[in-house]
């Protein structure tokens, strides 16, 4: 049983060289009494997981329930044809574990199945390509899930979303306004059932149109009536596979891969921040970074520091460990992840004191000797890349159990292939394209059955006494370890609430620019600020954040929705 309390972890990792998820129940908890919460990314999606809630669901129930109706009013971002991470606390006994839905590699995948020529495939063709298309995770995501936390019948998870498909939802503006820039880079408009959905009568579809999607409440229907064999067996899985084998660039997809498809239960990261202890999913997850970033940032900080020293720590702490991230992080089933060095006290301390100056190139760390024995690095260098199209939800149920989901497609619309009312992911075009025989692998290299690394960090937070504290997550491809790690500080030390941390300009330090989010005021005074400095500024009018925070704050909630996206936030106040 691969229980964690993950207080105690933290408390461990303090002293020893890594946390190895000690059997401990959590100390007895106190009743809960804070009432439900959901965040979600669509006022849909949200409302199917507060109607959950309401009948006293469970947090995984109204995730579910929740990210079957995204998959429908949010197709550009996640859905049932790509994957997921779900982070998932239970109060009653302290426990957290990181459910990894992620998608995998065909059999037939190979490690340069993106290369043509000596040349690595363009971004574009290999997002549209067959070969991008990993078997789908989110559907055996939900059955493991509900198996293990529901507390509702699994069919009524799906009605929310089979009703809103079967009776139609207003096209969401962030939706439409994707569809005509989307046209002149993609296959949307082109593919078979993707182009007859999204662009009737080869027009894109406006904001405000009424849609139906019956296709995907009748494959919602057999999911909800036989379970994910319905999915991962018979006509819709012949389908998956003929469709990712369908040119351009078919990939080598099969029955037998969609068929082999398991989620993988796996233990958490964390480590302590102060008197907190931060959690996220591990590898392939990135959540280990923002969870650095914090260790790190704290030791950059001064007591006495101005906000403006802070946010030099916070830009130096990125840098520190989005090289490492790059580097080391992959899936831990086919390569040696240096986990337990990288989340090290002691390493993350050496760490600390390697502070790049500004105009100096960020490289990675050599946690070796905080692992036992070896060497970490036997990876090649990544430059592994991301876009648009993913989602983050945070829930917390009536009885104190919590779900940090992040789901994507990958890029907006996935791979543009379109099965049963939903769309394929293009998920492969996460692990490292480019090959090159001559050099060491790169740990994120491509192998049949491998999952890519992946930017989703969904994180849950504890205090010091093992409550829960907050829950948190964003979309945003490889910048999602920078939003993650603002909404933490923002909250837990620069004391901002859940509202203000979200919204505050984003900046994302990764390689050798300094990306500042200056649409508004602040933004352009933090820009100024890091010029000044030394730092090599990149200023931006937007960021592509969609964080969803809840934090248990003075006995009550606290919710924020991105404003950058549609996301609300639904509370019942007492439980049901
Ligand atoms: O798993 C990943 O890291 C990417 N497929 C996520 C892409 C993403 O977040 C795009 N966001 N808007």
């Amino acid at each position: 049983m691969k229980y964690l309390n993950a207080f105690a972890c933290a408390l461990m990792m303090l002293t020893t060289a890594a946390c190895s998820n000690p059997v401990q129940k959590a100390p007895e908890p106190a009743p809960w009494a804070y009432g439900a919460m959901a965040s979600v990314a669509n006022p849909h999606a949200t409302a199917a997981a507060m109607a959950m809630l309401e009948q006293g669901g469970h947090a995984v129930d109204a995730a579910i329930a929740a990210h079957a109706v995204l998959g429908l009013v949010e197709p550009q971002s996640s859905g049932i044809g790509g994957g997921a991470f779900m982070v998932v606390h239970e109060h009653e006994s302290g426990s957290l574990l990181f459910h990894d839905g992620r998608e995998t590699a065909p059999a037939g995948a190979t490690v340069d199945m993106f290369m043509r020529d000596g040349e690595t495939m363009g971004f574009l063709s290999a997002w549209q390509s067959g070969t991008a298309v990993g078997v789908p995770g989110a559907i055996k995501l939900y059955e493991d899930t509900h198996r293990k936390y529901g507390k509702l019948p699994w069919a009524e998870l799906f009605q929310p979303a089979i009703d809103l498909a079967n009776e139609g939802f207003e096209v969401s503006p962030r939706m439409a306004a994707f569809l005509p820039r989307i046209a002149a880079v993609s296959r949307l408009d082109e593919n078979p059932g993707a182009k007859e959905y999204f662009y009737p009568g080869g027009k894109p579809l406006l904001a405000g149109t009424l849609l139906k999607n019956p296709e995907y409440g009748a494959t919602l229907k057999a999911v909800a009536e036989q379970g994910s064999r319905a999915f991962y067996t018979g006509q819709l899985a012949e389908a998956m596979a003929a469709a990712a084998q369908m040119e351009p660039a078919p990939g080598t997809l099969s029955t037998a891969d969609i068929e082999a498809y398991t989620t993988v239960e796996r233990d958490v990261a964390c480590a302590p921040f102060r008197t907190f202890t931060i959690c996220g999913a591990s590898p392939p997850s990135s959540a280990a970074a923002p969870i650095m970033m914090m260790a790190i940032y704290d030791q950059l900080v001064g007591p006495s520091a101005s906000h403006e020293d802070k946010v030099a720590a916070f830009v130096d702490a990125q840098r520190l460990a989005y090289a490492d991230r790059d580097h080391y992080i992959a899936d831990p089933d086919f390569v040696s992840v240096p986990l337990d060095g990288l989340l090290n006290a002691a390493y993350l301390t050496e760490r600390a004191g390697q502070r790049f100056a500004p105009d100096e190139p960020a490289v990675q760390g050599d946690p070796s000797s905080y692992i036992g024995s070896g060497s970490a690095s036997v990876f090649g260098n990544d430059s592994t890349d991301e876009i648009a199209g993913t989602s983050h939800l945070s829930i917390v149920d009536g009885d104190g159990n919590a779900v940090s989901m992040t789901a994507t497609v990958e890029a907006p619309f996935g791979s543009s292939r379109w099965v049963g009312g939903f769309l394929l992911n293009n998920q492969m075009t996460d692990f490292a394209r480019a090959y090159q025989p001559d050099t060491p692998p790169q740990a994120n290299a491509i192998a049949p059955g491998k999952r890519p690394r992946s930017s989703m960090s969904p994180i849950v937070i504890f205090d010091e006494a093992g409550r829960l504290k907050m829950v948190t997550g964003s979309p945003g491809g490889n910048s999602i370890p920078a939003y993650v790690f603002k909404s933490m500080v923002a909250v837990l030390d620069w004391g901002m609430t859940p509202e203000t941390a979200v919204a505050y300009p984003n900046i994302i330090a990764r390689g050798d620019k300094v990306r500042v989010e200056i649409a508004m005021e602040e933004g352009k005074a933090l820009a100024n600020a890091l010029k000044a400095r030394g730092y090599n500024v990149e200023e931006r009018e937007g960021e592509n954040s969609g964080l969803h925070l809840i934090l248990v704050e003075d006995g009550e909630l606290k919710g924020a929705a991105d404003p950058r996206r549609e996301g609300t936030v639904g509370v019942l106040s007492t439980a049901p």
